[in-house]
């Protein structure tokens, strides 16, 4: 069996929303320590609803194509349906990742969740910090 399933190979050689978003209602920047990669989000919001995303990433082929596939994933969709994201679920949205590649699928979970955060803050917009357990304690987002 293949390394990689069709569908990674497809969002990684085509990614999807690349690029950079002037004027982005939320940014959100994390890294992975180990590997070193870089993934970067940047939401349009409208009404609770993302109706753009573009992401950057400096990183291994997983990495961009869990960006590719998670921000195909949140596109359209209302803020609450982007907070339940998870890696998990871009992993299978991808056919499934092999297991020493899982982390990159999480560094887009993480990106996206450090994008609405960004969003909240910056509007001044009340959130229960529990559901950023993470960005407590783990120094990866660079803002
Ligand atoms: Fe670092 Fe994939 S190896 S995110």
């Amino acid at each position: 069996m293949a390394l990689y399933s069709e569908v990674v190979m497809d969002h990684f050689t085509h990614p999807r929303n690349v690029g950079v978003i002037e004027n982005a209602d939320g940014v959100g920047q994390v890294g992975n320590a180990k590997c070193g990669d870089i993934m970067k989000i940047y939401l349009k919001i409208d009404d609770d609803i993302i109706t753009d995303v573009k992401f950057e990433t400096f990183g291994c082929g997983s990495a961009i194509a869990s960006s590719s596939m998670a921000t195909e994933m949140i596109k359209g969709k209302p803020i609450s349906e982007a907070m339940q994201l998870t890696n998990k679920a871009v992993a299978e949205a991808l056919d499934g990742l092999p297991a020493h590649k899982l982390h990159c699928s999480v560094l887009a979970e993480e990106a996206i969740k450090s994008a609405l955060k960004d969003y909240y803050d910056r509007n001044g917009i009340e959130y229960d910090h529990k559901l950023f357990p993470d960005c407590e304690s783990c120094g990866h987002c660079h803002d």
